[in-house]
C-alpha cells in the first residue's frame, strides 16, 4: 500500500505557483489576488477560509477576506459580490458554503462573475468543464485529479465509483474521470443514498472516490485487494482527548481498508491540501487570462 500523500503534491503545485508568481511581478504583471466571503461562525467554515487565506500569503497572492453576520440578508451579499465582480484588481471571488437557510446558494452562485468563478460552481463553468472545454473545475475534484498526476497514477480503463452526489465534489468528480484526458478515461458509476447493493458496485471497483461525508462510511469488506481509495470526507467528531476537542475522521475506515489497497489517501493530509492547491491554480489562472 503506498500513500497518496496530498500534503506533499500541494506544498510542490504552491511552490511552482509561488515561482509563476515571481516571474510575473518581475515583468511588471499584477499579482493573483483571491477575495473569499465567509457568512457566519461556522467553525469548520472558518478555518477553511482561514487556511486558503495561508496559502494565499504562502504563493504571494493578495488575499481579501469578506466576513459577514450570519443575519446578512441576500440583497446585502448579493451587492458584496457585484462590487467584487467590478473591482478589476480582484482575480477570484469564492463565497464559502454552505451558507445560512435564508440564503438561496445558487443565487448567490449565479451571482459571481464567470471569469471570477475560481470555485467553478457557476452554470457556465459548470457547462464548459461538461464540455471538456477550458473552464474553472470545482477545487476538491480537480485536487484529486492533480495528486492522481503528481503521483503518475494512469487510470485509463478503469472502473471507478464515485459515492455521493453534490455539485461540490460527486458529481465534477465524475465528469473528470470518465472524460478522454490522463487521468481520466474511467468507466464511472455514481452511487448515491438511493444506491441498491453500493456495496457491490464498490466491491468490483479499480478506483473509489468516497465523497459522502459520513465517517468510516467504506469498510475493508468492500474494496477490493489492489483498489485506489480517495477518501474526500473531513467531519469533525468530538473528542475529549485532543486539545480543540475534535478529531477529523473521514469517509473510509483507514485502519481496515489501507491494506488492501494499492494507493489511499489519508485524513488529514490527503485531499484537504490538494483542494487548496487547486483553488490557488484556478486563482492563478484567472489572473493569468486577463
Ligand atoms: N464548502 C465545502 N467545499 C467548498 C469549496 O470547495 N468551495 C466553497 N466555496 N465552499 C465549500
Amino acid at each position: 500500500m503506498k500513500i497518496l500523500d496530498g500534503k506533499l503534491a500541494a506544498e510542490a503545485i504552491k511552490e511552482e505557483l509561488k515561482l509563476q508568481v515571481a516571474e510575473r511581478v518581475a515583468e511588471g504583471k499584477k499579482v493573483p489576488h483571491l477575495a473569499a466571503i465567509l457568512v457566519g461562525n461556522n467553525g469548520a467554515s472558518a478555518t477553511y477560509v482561514a487556511a486558503k487565506v495561508k496559502a494565499c500569503e504562502q504563493t504571494g497572492f493578495i488575499s481579501t477576506l469578506v466576513r459577514l453576520e450570519s443575519s446578512v440578508t441576500q440583497h446585502k451579499l448579493l451587492e458584496t459580490i457585484q462590487s467584487l465582480n467590478e473591482d478589476p484588481d480582484v482575480d477570484g471571488i469564492l463565497v464559502q458554503l454552505p451558507l445560512p437557510a435564508h440564503i438561496s446558494e445558487q443565487d448567490v452562485i449565479d451571482a459571481i462573475d464567470p471569469q471570477k468563478d475560481v470555485d467553478g460552481f457557476h452554470p457556465v463553468n459548470v457547462g464548459k468543464m461538461v464540455q471538456g472545454a477550458e473552464s474553472f473545475v470545482p477545487a476538491t475534484p480537480l485536487g484529486i485529479m492533480l495528486l492522481l498526476s503528481f503521483y503518475k497514477i494512469d487510470t485509463s480503463g478503469l472502473d471507478a465509483v464515485v459515492i455521493g452526489r453534490s455539485n461540490i465534489v460527486g458529481r465534477p468528480m465524475s465528469v473528470l474521470l470518465s472524460a478522454n484526458t490522463q487521468p481520466g478515461n474511467c468507466t464511472v458509476t455514481i452511487c448515491h443514498s438511493k444506491t441498491k447493493a453500493l456495496a457491490e458496485h464498490c466491491k468490483k471497483a479499480d478506483l473509489i472516490v468516497a465523497a459522502l461525508g459520513q465517517p468510516l462510511f467504506l469498510t475493508a469488506d468492500m474494496v477490493k485487494e489492489g483498489a485506489i481509495v480517495i477518501d474526500v470526507g473531513i467531519t469533525r467528531v468530538e473528542d475529549a482527548t485532543k486539545k480543540n476537542g475534535f478529531k477529523l475522521l473521514g469517509d473510509v475506515d483507514y485502519a481496515g481498508v489501507a491494506p488492501k489497497c494499492s494507493w489511499i489517501t489519508p485524513v488529514p493530509g490527503g485531499v484537504g491540501p490538494m483542494t487548496i492547491a487547486a483553488l490557488m491554480k484556478n486563482t492563478f489562472l484567472a489572473c493569468s487570462r486577463k
